[in-house]
């Protein structure tokens, strides 16, 4: 079967889908994309997605392709045609396509959509999940309003590139005060000594993780005590659980920060309660 994805206003087979050649995203990386899980074909936080990528775009003043429910309507068919079970749905917007130019297009500039679904078996994430993974820290080199998700990731798989070398899944980026901000595509969190959840507050240094909003709701309604403020690498490095939050891998235990073990090097209770708590917080809706 041909993998089918969508381009505006077209389902096509990839090796027919194009994008014209002077598209902004693919020039100035002037474009947004979500990421959004798929479990047993239905969508995981649809909400919360489809509220941020609006909140991205009018960050950039790039204009919603669609309304909601016809975006809605487009994830479903792709994942339909795809036959995803379960996996994930990526949807790109760009400002579209015109000469090469810095300032900004006029405004009637139609946005370039792209929407794509992909298969990922759960056995494989329950299997990272058993063991955990490792994380290596670096300063984040990224630009100053990472709240916006915006395809501009060079850091982040420079990032992930270097963590890949040695041995680490993710990377944790250090800010200049020496405080962890977040994951190259993920939202970083600790379980003090003392058994309280920390994560870093919003702010525009980090991404307003869906996960990690979800994962709080699981928290909350767990009664487990929460700090959303920012925390050092020396604090990771003494916690005694860390993880990960992010829509490809729900709640994923960290058992290594830069070659040192976390607690006792392998997945704390805390954050696998809130693992396999998750779903049945977050919004599961039909596509
Ligand atoms: N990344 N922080 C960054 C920098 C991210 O790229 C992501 C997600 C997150 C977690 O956000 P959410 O919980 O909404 O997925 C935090 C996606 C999964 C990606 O780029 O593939």
């Amino acid at each position: 079967m041909a993998r089918i994805v969508y381009v505006n206003g077209q389902y096509r087979p990839y090796a027919k889908a194009l994008i014209h050649a002077e598209d902004r995203g693919f020039q100035f990386a002037d474009a947004i994309y979500e990421v959004i899980e798929v479990l047993g074909g239905k969508l995981v936080d649809a909400t919360r997605h489809l509220v941020r990528l609006e909140r991205s775009l009018s960050e950039i003043k790039i204009a919603s392709p669609m309304g909601r429910a016809a975006l809605l309507h487009v994830i479903g068919e792709v994942i339909r045609r795809n036959r995803v079970r379960h996996g994930v749905v990526y949807l790109q917007v760009s400002r579209g396509e015109g000469r090469r130019d810095f300032a900004l297009p006029d405004a009637a500039v139609a946005p370039t959509l792209v929407i794509l679904a992909r298969s990922q078996p759960p056995a494989k994430m329950a299997a990272q999940a058993a063991t955990g993974i490792a994380v290596k820290t670096m300063p984040d080199i990224r630009w100053g309003r990472s709240d916006i998700k915006t395809v501009m990731l060079l850091p982040a798989c420079l990032a992930k590139d270097a963590a890949k070398h040695d041995g680490a899944k993710e990377a944790w980026f250090i800010d200049a005060t020496g405080h962890i901000t977040e994951g190259a595509s993920s939202n970083a969190w600790i379980v003090t000594d003392a058994g309280v959840l920390v994560t870093r507050q919003l702010d525009h240094r980090i991404l307003g993780g869906v996960t990690r909003a979800t994962a709080l709701d699981v928290a909350a309604k767990a009664q487990m005590k929460v700090e959303e403020r920012a925390f050092t690498r020396a604090e990771a490095l003494a916690a005694r659980e860390a993880f990960v939050t992010s829509a490809t891998n729900t709640v994923m235990p960290v058992v290594a920060i830069d070659g040192q073990m976390i607690g006792a090097g392998t997945p704390g209770p805390l954050t696998l309660r809130l693992r396999s708590q998750f779903h049945q917080t977050a919004e599961i809706s039909a596509s």
